[in-house]
């Protein structure tokens, strides 16, 4: 796939098919549009006074035209709704629009003019990103009617925009679409493609192809560190725990460089609930539940390339969660690595076990800043849908860093109180906490358990079990996994590796 950013103007630029934004109450009398309306023999105008297209979001228009003033030979319209709400997310869709739709008409290059006035190289980034998400298809163990149409070119155009810019923007949008494609390509993963084993492979090829460092622990290293609270996860499984450490380091570190963020994230690569099994309706979704662990794998695939000032680790604990003979049982108590004792009230609340040993390991391996991501509560779902993605932590000003990325990217984030009450939820009678915290504010007594391990860490906590899967398809992206935070994590570090002086 071919990404770039053109300055040229839209009537000339080369591609079979061109995708214009157009905004509610718009008239064809200026700017864009009307240059467009002009080159189509009042096309446009046309479209807009019978009021067959309202510029509604997501709402499309599609043209085949000839003998016009257009290079391309097809014209798309895209509803983007107010001019004034239009951000980030709505550029982004906007694009994502653009590709999904003129692929499904089987265009081979297309061209994408988002029209936001907002700085030019973020703009042609954004919409790259968009695009590029766009074309997700979680069908690839289809064998009849697969997607098989492919884009081989895309460009996004802001006329007259400055060259270096563009082009800056554009390659900057596809390593980071492509990383939250494959992210999401591994989210979609069933798990029997996809075991701890295989998941540890796959960063590992990550890590060769772009130059990370990696080492992958396996079960008798972990035993050494006593990581009794992962181990215990894994108990009840025959495939083996894997705890994947990658690490970025910049070849110039940042001049006022201090600390060590690390990304963390839940591996689980199916979730049964393990002794304290889950009802099988929907039990086929837990495949997902290694959607951290992607996330962080993904993130590291485009930091890599994007080589910011800073250095980043990436710790994901890979398990499964399987009832067996071996299992840990409900009531049976492990210990973490830090020493702590965990009483397990309910082996289906095994994320923030395998959270705990690896946030501690992220720690010994001198993170000083820690951001964790899991899809670690259905309850998370209850209080925010799959429109926010919860944010704990011990750190506000971290918190608002991150959701302040999150806005820069178009990915919304709520944040949740974890005030010290909520603790008393998760003390057991018989050891130092129990992993659930009872019927009262699921996310936040799942937090304040992963807090125990956190400590006196800078540390933010992303439950994405609301946002990560998509369950219905959206004209900008298909149904299944979303790639969530993928885009904000790797501006946030962007952002803080700009604070630290490049
Ligand atoms: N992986 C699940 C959370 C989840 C639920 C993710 C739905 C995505 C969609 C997690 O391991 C889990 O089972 N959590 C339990 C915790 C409970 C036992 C305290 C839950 O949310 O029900
Ligand atoms: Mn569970
Ligand atoms: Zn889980």
């Amino acid at each position: 796939m071919q990404a770039i950013g053109s300055s040229q103007l839209c009537k000339d630029v080369d591609a079979q098919a061109l995708a214009v934004a157009v905004f509610k109450d718009e008239s064809a009398s200026d700017g864009l549009l009307k240059t467009l309306d002009k080159a189509t023999g009042g096309l446009i105008s046309r479209v807009l006074e019978t009021e067959e297209f309202a510029a509604k979001a997501g709402e499309t228009a599609y043209f085949h035209l000839s003998g016009n003033g257009l290079k391309a030979g097809r014209l798309l319209l895209i509803g983007c709704g107010e001019r004034d709400a239009y951000k980030a997310a709505q550029i982004s869709r906007m694009a994502g629009t653009a590709s999904r739709f003129l692929r499904s008409k089987n265009a081979k290059s297309i061209a994408i003019a988002p029209r936001a006035d907002d700085d030019v190289g973020k703009v042609a980034q954004t919409a790259m990103v968009g695009a590029i998400m766009g074309l997700f298809e979680p069908d690839k163990y289809r064998t009849k009617d697969k997607e098989e149409r492919e884009l081989e070119q895309i460009a996004v155009v802001i006329e007259g925009g400055d060259k270096k810019a563009l082009k800056r923007g554009a390659d900057r949008g596809r390593i980071i679409g492509e990383a939250a494609n494959f992210t999401r390509d591994l989210a979609n993963e069933p798990g029997g493609y996809l075991t701890p084993t295989i998941l540890a492979a796959r960063a590992q090829k990550v890590a060769k192809q772009f130059g990370l460092g990696i080492d992958v622990l396996d079960q008798r290293q972990m035993e050494k560190l006593g990581m009794g609270s992962l181990l215990g996860v894994s108990r009840g499984s025959d495939e083996p725990p894997k705890l994947i450490v990658m690490k970025y380091e910049p070849r110039k570190p940042g001049r006022k460089q201090k600390g060590l963020l690390a990304l963390v994230g839940k591996g689980i690569t199916f979730d049964s609930g393990g002794i304290s099994l889950k009802p099988g309706e929907n039990m086929e979704l837990m495949k997902y539940d290694m959607t951290g662990a992607a996330t962080v794998i993904g993130a590291m695939q485009a930091i890599a390339q994007l080589k910011p000032s800073i250095p980043v680790l990436g710790v994901a604990p890979c398990s499964e969660n399987l009832p067996s003979g071996k299992a840990t049982k409900p009531g049976d108590i492990l210990k973490a690595m830090t020493g702590k004792t965990i009483e397990v009230i309910n082996t289906d609340a095994e994320g923030r076990l395998v959270l705990a040993d690896a946030i501690a390991y992220a720690k010994k391996l001198g993170a000083t800043q820690i951001i964790d991501m899991a899809t670690l509560t259905g309850a998370v779902s209850i209080a925010l849908g799959d429109v926010n993605t919860a944010i704990l932590g011990t750190d506000q000003t971290l918190i608002d860093q991150v959701i302040e990325a999150g806005k820069e990217v178009g990915e919304k984030f709520w944040q949740l109180p974890l005030d010290d009450e909520y603790s008393n939820q998760i003390k057991s009678d018989i050891a130092d906490i129990k992993n659930i915290g009872g019927k009262k504010a699921g996310t936040i007594t799942a937090a304040a358990f992963l807090k125990e391990f956190a400590d006196d860490t800078s540390w933010a906590h992303l439950d994405i079990a609301g946002t990560a899967w998509g369950d219905t398809a959206q004209p900008y992206r298909a149904k299944g996994p979303t790639g969530i935070a993928v885009r904000t994590l790797i501006e946030f570090i962007e952002s803080s590796a700009r604070q630290n002086g490049n």
